[in-house]
């Protein structure tokens, strides 16, 4: 199946994949890769909320400008929508199936050894951030190399 649209999914859709979707765009540009990239939360606390302050601070100092983004839940149409769904950790990949999507993916079998991706809000300030980048960063440019035989 060709891959035209991805949708990234965390919890809050403030700190996880607001990244991974801001990674994907920076990394589908500097290819020339046409691909469609959002993210949503499976929750509804923080929809129309801008990143939280530490994923905006990591994803600057990686040279990824997250700060426009404005955070959504997820909708039943987006999993016809999009070709692929991507959960950040398995309690992410069991709301979307409980939501009724078919096929989610982890983000963690794309060069993280299945591995959750840690959910930095319950973090204390800012450290772990920088893990949280990079293992999100190997996952999505793992996935879209895959996606598009790189
Ligand atoms: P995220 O982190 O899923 O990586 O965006 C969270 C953000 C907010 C909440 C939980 C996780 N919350 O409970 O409000």
């Amino acid at each position: 199946m060709e891959v035209k649209s991805i949708l990234f999914v965390c919890l809050g859709n403030i700190c996880r994949s607001p990244l991974a979707q801001g990674i994907a765009e920076q990394y589908i540009k500097e290819k020339n890769i046409e691909l469609v990239v959002q993210s949503a939360g499976t929750g509804s606390w923080h929809i129309g909320e801008a990143p939280c302050e530490n994923s905006i601070k990591v994803a600057s100092l990686n040279g990824v400008d997250i700060s426009k983004q404005k955070a959504q839940q997820v909708k039943k149409s987006d999993f016809k929508n999009f070709d692929l769904i991507i959960g950040l950790d398995d309690s992410n990949i069991s709301n979307l199936k409980n939501l009724g999507c078919k096929n989610p993916l982890k983000l963690g079998d794309f060069g993280f050894n299945g591995e959750d991706v840690p959910d930095p809000y319950f973090f204390d300030g800012f450290e772990g951030f920088d893990k949280v980048f990079e293992m999100i960063e190997h996952c999505v440019k793992n996935l879209i190399d895959e996606k598009f035989g790189n």
